[in-house]
């Protein structure tokens, strides 16, 4: 449509001019309930132009919205589609995380949880730029199908307690269309924007609890303490806005979670975790998450950390993979070339940057520059020392995995600088001292 057409219509049949609540945002004014509900939805079917989504966007961004406002925009966005319903006996409670370098927890932690009696309806996404995404990690296990019907969704909840599948088109499709828009026009940095846009998609999904998992750090999204916070509250207040019970936990991703970055390698990773060992963080992590979900869910006497210790949860995640088509016996893609990074110096590894190491995964294949892009199930790197070891020059640092050695030269044009060392052992690392760095709960 174009924005000739979009005036007359505004002016003709719609009870507001997009114009009209372009300019109030514009002057700093509160946006109404009304004038709210209509844009979003008049935006969905059209009626709103780009440009004019475009430029209410923007002004968002530089004039903010208050929780109010924040609150029924999440509401006008989840009105555009569908709400799932879920009829499963358990409680139901979801975690979400706005991502990070190594981030494979929901791989252990959703049949953790529903081996501790919760129901975990995960509905993902897939990766974009340096941070991976769940279902493109999943997709590495040979037969594993994403994409569930809601009456498939429903009956795998019920007989295995956790699904982990692609979101509905018909979840939250106002946030499909401007997050498209916010990409291309700079704004996607807008506390309720972000808020607004992960909150809308969450309880279009329909589970009666919610853990956030926001990160901070180079590799996050949020790379101060202060943002994340902001975040977090906004994220609080939606939820308590909306009757889904919330918390938001803080925590830490100047580091790669764990040692495995990628696809497969990252499945394999969870997989230790599953059977009772795994990387320090990854276990530390899981299991905090998984404790603040069962309160939400009603199951504060249930210790995931025993329960994850018992391998049960591994038996689980087996159902899980099989409901979906997976094998989980199958041997995971192995890359055609491997190429190690050595260290150049001695004493203890200071710091690794997530953020470099992430954009060098995705450098290798492991990740995609445009939606419609395939991902490398084997490609990524596997962290073969953490912040706070000890490193002697010459040992092994980094594994570069990649079906395409020509990406290693620019994986190791970005990983230059990537890491420190400090020549004293008793130096502080920036991380290991505890993943989660605080806790925000809506009630
Ligand atoms: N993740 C989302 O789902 N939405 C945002 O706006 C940012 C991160």
């Amino acid at each position: 449509m174009n924005p000739e057409d979009v005036r007359t219509l505004a002016s003709t049949q719609e009870p507001f001019a997009a114009v009209d609540v372009i300019r109030a945002k514009r002057d700093g004014a509160r946006l109404t309930d009304e004038q709210i509900a209509w844009v979003v939805d008049a935006y969905t079917r059209g009626a709103v132009a780009e440009e004019q989504m475009a430029a209410l966007a923007m002004a968002i961004l530089l004039r903010g919205m208050d929780a109010a406002e924040t609150a029924r925009w999440t509401g006008a966005m989840i009105d555009s589609g569908e709400r799932l319903s879920l009829r499963v006996a358990r409680p139901t409670v979801d975690k979400h995380s706005t991502g990070g370098v190594g981030d494979k927890i929901t791989l252990p932690l959703a049949p953790l949880v529903a081996t501790c009696g919760a129901a975990v309806p995960q509905l993902s996404g897939r990766g974009l730029g340096h941070t991976g995404g769940t279902l493109d990690k999943l997709e590495a296990i040979p037969g594993w199908r994403a994409e569930l019907s809601a009456d498939e969704i429903a009956r795998q909840l019920d007989d295995v307690g956790a699904v982990v599948c692609a979101a509905t088109p018909t979840l939250a499709p106002a946030d499909r269309k401007l997050y498209a828009l916010r990409d291309v026009t700079a704004t996607v940095e807008s506390v309720p924007l972000i808020a607004s846009s992960i909150m809308s998609k969450k309880i279009a999904e329909g589970a009666g609890g919610l853990v956030l998992d926001v990160k901070v750090g180079s590799g996050a999204f949020m790379k101060t303490a202060a943002q994340a916070r902001e975040l977090a509250g906004a994220l609080v207040d939606i939820g308590a806005a909306h009757g889904v019970a919330t918390t938001a936990v803080l925590t830490d991703m100047s580091a790669p979670l764990g040692s495995a970055v990628g696809n497969a390698v990252e499945v394999a990773e969870a997989v230790d975790v599953l059977r009772g060992g795994g990387p320090a963080d990854v276990v530390e992590l899981t299991v905090a998450l998984a404790g603040e979900m069962l309160a939400l869910a009603g199951l504060p006497e249930v210790d995931p950390a025993a329960v994850l210790a018992s391998g049960e949860a591994h038996e689980t995640w087996c159902r899980m993979i099989r409901a979906q088509g997976g094998d989980p016996g199958a041997a995971l893609p192995r890359p055609r070339h491997t190429h190690v990074v050595e260290a150049d110096g001695t004493g203890m590894l200071t710091a690794l940057d997530a953020y470099a190491v992430g954009v060098a995964a995705w450098r290798l294949g492991a990740g995609r520059a445009r939606r419609e892009d395939p991902v490398q199930a084997a490609a990524g790197i596997r962290c073969l020392a953490k912040p706070g070891e000890r490193v002697e020059r010459g040992q092994p640092l980094l594994e570069l995995h990649t079906d395409t050695p020509a990406a290693v030269p620019g994986a190791l044009e970005t990983l230059r600088g990537a890491w420190t060392f400090a020549e004293r052992d008793d130096a502080p690392a920036t991380t290991g001292e505890g993943i989660v760095l605080d806790v925000l709960r809506s009630n």
